[in-house]
């Protein structure tokens, strides 16, 4: 298992490129079950969670090649339908290939992922929605079996906002006879990333990143090229790295218009920043002001972004009051900083942290994946060595991270241990 150690309290200078993002990449690999011929992507992220929807999709009968950043992907003729728990239970997001295998092959087995770390994480509205458009499911032995001669076009109305969900069902009206309308629809980035290439291959799309999606079906799906969009929440978590004392990071690659909500909020805490056609200039506040955040869906504040939001606000001026409404186990992090002495009170879903001058440098295991970021940015600001324990969590979302921090001039390496 490997460790990262972080030697803390010096200046980050410097460019940084982003990565593709993981969580336009999930779907759009698992759109590929949707699609006859050659698909091309690049743009796509190195990280433990692409492999296991590579080793889910190649379970399924797709073949798939890959070098660099750059992927291809077609049928191998064989028609598989099941994801398996050893796989599932990893991440979350295989229930992703749910929606591609019932509209493609009539029918589809998932593992169900269970809880995690940051909440119970339902997937009902998936379910209901499927259901609305025809299917039969049931859920048994741990596993969610579906199936659907035909699907027909529905209205669905999300009661929650749920991103996943609206991909799953997105997916699937592509091949739906009839209309499909998405009702309170997840208005991220990734999905207008997903719709748009599936519009590449045939689809007919409209209104994604919106709350109100359209889509008419079944349209055949042919190959395209496509390139992933740029990772978002990379990018908020250098710039928020940024803002650490003497700081000053140009963020290249990214789409300053997804990030909206943390550059409001980081010139709020004094930061100066610049948006050129270079990417997200972030130079770092003389002394950061403490301020409150909300998580929302978005264009709100990311709820991805809210673990290292709170390690900036623990060397803040001031108190700060965090609020998580997406997620209800999502402090796990707080522990961790506090044995870093810093000050954080929890009280439902809010914790409040009060700003210290500096944290100390300690032995620290990372809990989930964002929450192994919230990790990172605390040892960077902390006086003295960091050890970073559980770092898989890390490789599931962040691309050469420890690499990335270093060329900044941070002083972080990664160790092998043997237990
Ligand atoms: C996605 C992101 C994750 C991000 C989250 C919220 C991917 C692969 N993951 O996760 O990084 O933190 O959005 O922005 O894109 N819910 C239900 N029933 C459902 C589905 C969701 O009650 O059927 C609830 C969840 O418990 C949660 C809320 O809706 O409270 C939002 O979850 P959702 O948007 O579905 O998160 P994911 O799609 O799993």
């Amino acid at each position: 298992m490997d460790k990262i150690i972080i030697d803390g309290n010096r200046p980050l200078k410097g460019k940084v490129k982003i990565s593709g993002a993981k969580n336009a990449a999930l779907p759009i690999l698992a759109a590929t079950l949707l699609t006859h011929g050659k698909m091309e992507l690049h743009n796509i992220p190195q990280l433990a969670d692409i492999k296991t929807m590579v080793a889910l999709l190649k379970g399924m009968g797709l073949k798939i090649s890959s070098w660099a950043n750059k992927m291809k992907v077609q049928s191998n003729g064989y028609a598989g339908t099941t994801a398996p728990y050893e796989l599932v239970k990893t991440m979350r997001a295989s229930i992703l290939v749910l929606g591609p295998l019932l509209a493609m092959r009539g029918k589809a087995k998932v593992s169900l992922p269970g809880g995690c770390a940051i909440g119970a994480r339902p997937i009902d509205l998936h379910l209901k929605g499927l259901e609305a458009m025809g299917a039969k499911i049931k859920v048994e032995h741990g596993y969610v079996e579906a199936e659907a001669r035909k699907l027909k076009g529905a209205k669905i109305y999300f009661d929650q906002v749920s991103v996943t969900g609206t991909e799953n069902l997105l997916m699937a009206a592509t091949q739906a006879h009839g209309t499909t309308l998405l009702e309170n629809a997840a208005r991220e980035p990734e999905i207008i990333d997903l719709a748009n290439m599936l519009v590449a291959c045939g689809a007919k799309i409209s209104g994604a990143g919106t709350s109100l999606i359209q889509i008419e079906g079944p349209t055949p799906l042919t190959g395209c090229k496509w390139s992933v969009m740029p990772d978002r929440i990379e990018a908020g978590t250098f710039m928020i790295a940024a803002c650490l004392p003497k700081s000053q990071i140009m963020v290249q690659g990214i789409h300053p218009e997804d990030l909206e909500a943390l550059i409001v909020k980081l010139e709020e805490c004094g930061a100066k920043i610049e948006i050129s056609s270079e990417g997200i200039q972030v130079k770092a506040p003389k002394k950061i002001k403490s301020r409150d955040i909300n998580t929302a869906p978005f264009p709100g504040f990311a709820t991805d972004l809210q673990a290292q939001f709170m390690a900036l606000m623990t060397v803040a001026e001031g108190s700060s009051l965090i609020r998580e409404n997406i997620f209800e186990n999502r402090f796990m992090h707080v522990g961790e900083l506090v044995r870093m002495g810093a000050d954080i009170k929890v009280e439902g879903n809010s914790a409040i942290v009060r700003g210290l001058k500096q944290l100390s440098g300690a032995p620290i295991m990372a809990t989930d994946l964002r929450a192994s970021a919230c990790l990172v940015i605390a040892g960077l600001a902390a006086e003295g060595i960091t050890e970073i324990s559980r770092v898989y969590h890390i490789d599931r979302g962040y691309e050469k991270i420890e690499k990335k921090f270093r060329k900044l001039g941070a002083k972080i390496k990664r160790v092998k241990v043997k237990y």
